[in-house]
């Protein structure tokens, strides 16, 4: 069975080859809806899109095992590449998921989207650069 490390939470859970990442941490009690550099945890934790793509809030970061996972499909494709109507900011658009899958693209994930096939070791909570030093050039 495939083993998920949760690096920051120090936590380690045997799942079934298949599993969706998200469910299987919230079984652990990992939060994977970490808000924008930590703000908003507890909130994105009660509102987001329950699993269907849309909110961008459960990305992590696959810092070990990529190849073991799910190749990633349209929807997570659209939600960090393009800046999409999400139902979490109602009216408007949310470019942070975009903005955090800059200098990431090799690792990044939507927890709600990835089947897990082998061992992986998993960071929430990526923080986002808003301020980069090349943000404006
Ligand atoms: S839970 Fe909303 S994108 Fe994953």
């Amino acid at each position: 069975m495939p083993v998920i490390k949760f690096v920051k939470e120090k936590i380690e859970i045997e799942v079934p080859r298949g599993a969706n990442l998200r469910r299987e941490a919230i079984k652990a009690g990992v939060n994977v809806h970490q808000g924008v550099n930590g703000f908003g945890a507890g909130l994105n934790k009660v509102i987001n899109c329950h699993g269907f793509g849309q909110c961008g809030t459960c990305r992590v970061l696959i810092t070990k095992g990529m190849e073991n996972t799910s190749p990633m499909g349209t929807i997570e494709k659209l939600r960090f590449r393009c800046p999409v109507p999400t139902p979490v900011t109602p009216g408007g658009l949310d470019p942070i998921p975009c903005l955090a899958y800059v200098g990431h693209e090799e690792t990044m994930r939507l927890a709600c989207q990835t089947k897990v096939f082998g061992d992986i070791e998993v960071e929430t909570g990526p923080p986002i650069d808003l301020f980069g030093e090349n943000f404006f050039s």
